[in-house]
């Protein structure tokens, strides 16, 4: 067969704020191309893109690579590149064949890749009840950082009350759920009215509201205090957490969504920090879910979590983008909470 386009997302510019479709990440339909039936598979399998999983930790992927970070810069100038879910073409790895579905965690956003093991390949089986798109969200590494962090940090107790932001993204819904499971009160705050509601009537949570319109201050003043704050967002948020926890209390510092996008501005300055944590005898915790992963912790995940999903006690949401040049529009309306839960794009069919 004749080589065939291979369209792509290439990461052309470092954006200083937000990543600009059309400007940071450019859609080209024709500007390369693969040759299905001769390319070279190096050991490795030849896949058709499914699912791109587009999550906040990849914004800081697109910076100068000269600058650090325990996560490798995208490099200029090359597609951009995620976790994938994928069907295989052809393989000469004896572990996929033809049909299989793989995840990769890390693959360009291209139509067609050819993945070998060093992309973090891996099979996976079609979970009950559930899409695929799930490895990308509940039943993924944003499912896995829910449940393994409050697992190693939040000595969870029944009666006791827990406060998370960002609570009707994946691992915030996840978080919450699982507090409530554990017969916490659950406090939650995200940015819009349709997920407040979402959080109240359908994961029964204590308390949820509108950050944009509700000051935290005054929700935990009504509400709290707490005994742990979940902080996906950092900023203001995590500075009045401080103030309004209980001695003894946990804080486990998961993302901080607010600052993601700020370019040259400063970042917030948390004032609370010392005073607090020494006269409340605080745990501070922040992780990377990749350090705190061990075979313990994926069985527990395997046994106790996957049921929890797989029988509709853990709810979720996911926001579908069709077609590959929906991904950039899709990765900006994620940082603008345009999105509901896993933001997924739907590049071609399972
Ligand atoms: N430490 C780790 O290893 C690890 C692993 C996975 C994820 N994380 C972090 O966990 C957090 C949640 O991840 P997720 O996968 O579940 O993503 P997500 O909920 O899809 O994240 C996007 C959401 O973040 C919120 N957001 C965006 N900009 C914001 C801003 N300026 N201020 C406040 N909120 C903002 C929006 O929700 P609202 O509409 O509610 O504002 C948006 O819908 C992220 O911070 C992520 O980086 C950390």
């Amino acid at each position: 067969m004749a080589p065939t386009p291979n369209p792509r997302v290439i990461y052309k510019a470092v954006p200083k704020e937000y990543p600009i479709p059309g400007e940071h990440l450019v859609y080209e339909s024709d500007s390369a191309s693969i040759d299905l039936d001769n390319v070279d598979l190096h050991g490795g399998a030849l896949v058709r893109t499914v699912y791109i999983s587009l999550d906040p930790y990849l914004r800081g992927t697109l910076r100068d690579p000269s600058v650090q970070s325990y996560r490798a810069a995208n490099p200029l100038g090359k597609p951009m590149k995620s976790r994938t879910i994928s069907k295989v073409i052809r393989s000469e790895d004896p572990d996929f064949k033809s049909g299989d579905y793989v995840l990769s965690l890390s693959s360009d956003w291209s139509l067609h890749a050819v993945l070998t093991k060093a992309n973090g390949l891996s099979k996976l089986q079609k979970p009950t009840n559930a899409s695929l798109s799930t490895y990308a969200g509940v039943l993924g590494m944003p499912g896995l950082t829910a449940f393994l962090s409050l697992r190693a940090f939040g000595r969870l107790k029944a009666g006791e009350t827990l406060f998370v932001s960002t609570a009707a993204g994946v691992v915030g819904s996840v978080v919450a759920q699982l507090a409530k499971l554990a017969g916490l009160k659950v406090i939650g705050s995200t940015g819009d009215d349709s997920k407040v509601e979402w959080l109240k009537e359908e994961l029964k949570l204590d308390v949820a509201f509108n950050y944009k319109t509700t000051k935290v201050a005054d929700v935990l003043r009504e509400h709290g205090p707490i005994d742990i704050y979940y902080d996906n967002v950092g900023g203001e948020t995590l500075d009045v957490a401080f103030q309004h926890i209980n001695k003894f209390g946990r804080v486990i510092l998961c993302g901080f969504a607010s600052e993601y996008n700020k370019g040259d501005r400063p970042s917030y300055g948390i004032k609370n920090l010392s005073s607090q944590t020494i006269s409340k005898t605080l745990s501070i915790n922040g992780f990377v879910i990749s350090d705190i992963t061990d075979k313990e912790g994926l069985d527990a995940f395997e046994k106790e979590y996957r049921p929890l999903v797989e029988k509709g006690q853990i709810k979720y949401q996911e926001t579908r983008y069709q077609g590959l040049e929906k991904t950039p529009e899709a990765f900006l309306a994620m940082f603008k909470g345009q999105n509901f839960g896993k933001t997924v794009v739907v590049v071609s069919d399972e």
